[in-house]
């Protein structure tokens, strides 16, 4: 069950290079949400850009009725977004999609972000975190100035192994390179992936070989959010015969082995 609501902007501040931390108040929609989930935003009061964004929801505070975003300027939506002052009103629509399958209590799991795929993984760790789990975090980012969220995650008690493309922090390389020196993620109970497309492949195809079941997130251009439109569909696997699923609906999670990648 989504809502659409006006929520009030209670913060907005910038925490690496384009990429800003928002709080909203939308008390109904963080009572709703589970990790994985999205929210489709109206970035704008005008009809420029006409359609709503999808932002996943970062983290929610239940009791104080906070819903955070984390995001990256990439474009006009997200421009306008970064742009918002305390107190404005944004209207949103969620929370939207599936979220991610969560394991037993007291599992061992392995989360792998890449930059801006850091932002839904927080709130999965945090529920992790909750359920006792051992969690390994494997963090990439093209530089130490724009790694995101490793205090949190390191803060909810996760294991957070860093790589930048750089080398100006933990392993140089990229995060899947970084897993390979790793065997830690090849003895978990499910790994969830969230990133660049190509990492995300990458480790879908290790997680397959490793026979480890995996989660990913993915990210496609999206217009009504709710599963009508059409397009925002990626082809899925399942019992042999591949199918188009949509993204907001059917997604944004999915099962790592079942995604057919471009
Ligand atoms: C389910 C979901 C969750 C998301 N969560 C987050 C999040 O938590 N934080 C965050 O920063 N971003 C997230 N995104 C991406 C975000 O929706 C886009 O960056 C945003 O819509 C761009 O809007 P814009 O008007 O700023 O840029 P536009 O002008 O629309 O686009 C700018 C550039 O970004 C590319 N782009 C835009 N949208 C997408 C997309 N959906 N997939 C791939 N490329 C795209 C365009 O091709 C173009 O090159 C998410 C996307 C999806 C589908
Ligand atoms: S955005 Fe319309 S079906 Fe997914």
């Amino acid at each position: 069950m989504s809502k659409v609501l006006d929520a009030k902007v209670m913060a907005v501040l910038p925490v690496a290079p384009e990429t800003y931390y928002m709080e909203l108040e939308a008390p109904e929609i963080a009572r709703l949400a589970v990790p994985g989930q999205f929210v489709h935003v109206r970035c704008s009061n005008s009809q420029d850009p006409l359609l709503r964004r999808p932002i996943s929801i970062h983290m929610v505070s239940r009791p104080k009725g906070i819903l955070a975003l984390l995001f990256r300027v990439v474009g006009k939506g997200t421009e306008l977004l970064a742009q918002k002052q305390i107190g404005d009103v944004i209207n949103v629509m969620g929370p939207l999609g599936r979220g991610f399958t969560l394991p037993l209590p007291g599992s061992r799991v392995a989360v792998a972000a890449g930059g801006i795929g850091a932002a839904p993984l927080v709130f999965l760790v945090q529920e992790l975190a909750n359920m006792k789990c051992q969690v390994t975090v494997y963090l990439g980012a093209r530089d130490k100035k724009n790694l995101l969220c490793d205090g949190q995650f390191v803060q909810m008690g996760a294991e957070v192994v860093i790589a930048t493309d750089d080398g100006s922090l933990g392993f140089k390389g990229t995060v899947p390179e970084m897993m390979r020196r790793h065997n830690d993620w090849r003895r978990t109970a499910m790994t969830y992936v969230c990133g660049p497309k190509g990492m995300m492949k990458e480790i879908s195809a290790m997680l397959a070989e490793a026979d480890v079941p995996g989660e990913v997130t993915l990210e496609e251009h999206m217009g009504c959010g709710v599963g009508a439109c059409l397009s925002c569909t990626v082809k899925i696997a399942h019992h042999g015969q591949i199918t188009n699923k949509r993204v907001c609906a059917d997604g944004p999670v999915f099962p790592s082995w079942q995604v057919v990648w471009d």
